[in-house]
């Protein structure tokens, strides 16, 4: 691939120590945590391809139901002629965005940007094909390297767009350190547009994130085999079992990870040794869910006017659009 269509962010990456802090940080507290960005190797973006198509996983769908109604309508008010999408996996529901951008300027230029390198060239050289007049550049990376790279690359027409909901698996100071650095990419009159799965019933949200194909599960264990090849661990994935728990106090999805057993793990390029008691979890991921009441507050008070929100006839998903 031309290095035209790929840019690697992180060009100095190297499997060192340094890069699993994160990894010793969460193991090394009591209650265990990792964080999400691990689920991303290769395989992991393929197993959410196949969450987004599952009959209990909701927001793909729904989100893509809003973009089919209202993609012409944003691509509309926006006019941007530069769309930058931060986790863009396969990029399939942002083809409903470039379609309705390509009828108004074929000459458009779309970033799909991600953590994993497999799908993102797949992605980008499907894109080629199917938009041959747009630019297309893949950027990767992880969100604090994308935006820093858009921040120095300023633009009069862009659009951020962050889909799917992404934005609920950021803790709440994340969240605001996040939308700080959003700003920093935009210049005035930018705009971002914000997938974010809203709050509903119990039964519903953990139905969706403890499927009945075990794809979730498969998804969540597969972050123990991309630690154990990114720094050759030797984590038993057999005695790990998977469930998602909706916490009703903080309104967010917990997935848990259980140890069945009394044992060490080993992470040599780390040197750290993990030790579980039965019983004990690691806490993979939060997938907050938002409400509509409160959302275009806060981002309003970090400088991002809310132009339009469009929801489905449930109100079980939003997409928000707001300008810098
Ligand atoms: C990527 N993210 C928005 C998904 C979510 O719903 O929080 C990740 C996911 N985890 C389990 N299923 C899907």
């Amino acid at each position: 691939m031309s290095p035209k269509l790929l840019k690697i962010l992180n060009e100095n990456y190297q499997v060192v120590k340094n890069d699993g802090e994160d990894v010793i940080k969460g193991l090394s507290k009591n209650l265990k945590s990792l964080p999400p960005k691990y689920f991303y190797d290769d395989r992991g973006s393929e197993l959410f391809e196949q969450i987004s198509e599952l009959p209990e996983y909701y927001p793909t769908r729904i989100e893509t139901s809003i973009l089919e109604q209202y993609a012409d309508e944003i691509a509309q008010i926006t006019g941007s002629s530069e769309l930058v999408e931060l986790g863009s996996g396969s990029s399939t529901k942002t083809r409903l965005l470039l379609d309705a951008y390509q009828k108004i300027d074929n000459s458009f230029t779309y970033i799909p940007t991600d953590v994993s390198g497999g799908i993102l060239k797949t992605s980008v050289l499907d894109l080629q094909e199917k938009y041959p007049g747009f630019t297309i550049e893949g950027l990767l990376g992880t969100y604090q390297q994308t935006l820093a790279y858009l921040e120095s690359t300023p633009t009069q027409s862009r659009t951020i767009c962050f889909l799917g909901s992404s934005a609920g698996n950021f803790y709440p100071q994340e969240f605001d350190n996040f939308l700080t650095q959003i700003t920093r990419s935009l210049q005035p009159e930018n705009y971002l547009l914000l997938g974010i799965d809203l709050n509903k019933p119990k039964e519903i949200l953990e139905a969706a994130y403890n499927d009945n194909h075990g794809i979730t599960a498969a998804f969540n264990l597969n972050m123990l085999s991309h630690l154990n090849w990114r720094f050759q661990g030797n984590f038993d994935l057999n005695l790990f079992n998977h469930q998602a728990i909706y916490n009703q106090a903080e309104t967010q999805i917990e997935m848990y990870l259980y140890c069945q057993d009394n044992v060490t793990f080993y992470l040599e390029i780390l040197d750290l040794k993990v030790n579980f008691q039965p019983g004990e979890s690691i806490l993979t991921e939060i997938s907050r869910k938002f409400d509509l009441g409160i959302l275009p507050t806060k981002l309003e008070a970090k400088g991002l006017k809310v132009r339009k929100v469009w929801t489905d006839p449930k109100k079980w998903f939003g997409l928000i659009l707001c300008q810098a």
